[in-house]
């Protein structure tokens, strides 16, 4: 799929949005190794992320770093990127149009990073993945395929990282999924453990 305003992986410029053309002070692209084995998809891009050029880099990404930590992930080794990646006026939920819009360059992100699962954080990346309704502190932790462009991907639905902020009782499952998240994609603690004891 050839795109003329993305560089690789990297959208340069688009128009398509008018409102988030407005809010937006730059293109937030996906950060992370291009062939990174887990890819997180947020929403979109807040105040920090559309100050720094970079997803989750505030509150809501300090807890995705130290949830990745806990599991022996360092955030250099995932791909994280955004529904949409320009930040949507007073943060509001991106629209139906504007989330259509940018699906193009997500799809194409997803299938060049070609990762062993994506996890969604939250509802608006779990609803646009899966095409459905989703209830996520229920669903949190369930894995199902969805067509994204040619291909189907395994999903993991979990909890948006600032969920564990407005209630701390939810940090626990939301740790728990990024614990499967690193056991779906053959990273965690207990494989890499293993995969080296094979090297000596
Ligand atoms: N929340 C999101 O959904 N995406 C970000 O990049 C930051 C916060």
């Amino acid at each position: 799929m050839e795109m003329e305003n993305m560089d690789g992986l990297c959208v340069t410029d688009c128009e398509r949005c008018p409102a988030l053309v407005e809010s937006r002070s730059r293109i937030v692209n996906g950060t992370g190794p291009e062939d990174a084995s887990i890819l997180f998809l947020g929403e979109g891009p807040g105040a920090n992320e559309d100050e720094q050029g970079e997803p989750f880099v505030g509150r809501s990404g300090s807890v995705l770093d130290d949830a990745l930590r806990d599991v022996g992930l360092a955030r250099a080794d995932v791909r994280i990127t955004n529904c949409v990646r320009c930040r949507p006026p007073e943060n509001r939920d991106p629209t139906k149009e504007e989330l259509s819009n940018c699906r193009g360059y997500l799809e194409r992100e997803i299938d060049l990073v070609d990762p062993d699962i994506v996890v969604t954080l939250g509802k608006v990346p779990s609803q646009h993945l899966l095409d459905r309704s989703v209830a996520v502190t229920k669903e949190a932790g369930s894995v199902s395929d969805a067509r994204l462009g040619e291909s189907s991907r395994r999903v993991l639905v979990c909890l948006h990282p600032a969920a564990t902020l407005y209630d701390r009782s939810q940090k626990e499952a939301f740790e728990e999924t990024i614990r499967q998240a690193a056991e779906l994609a053959g990273v965690s603690d207990e494989s890499s453990g293993q995969s080296r004891l094979g090297d000596y």
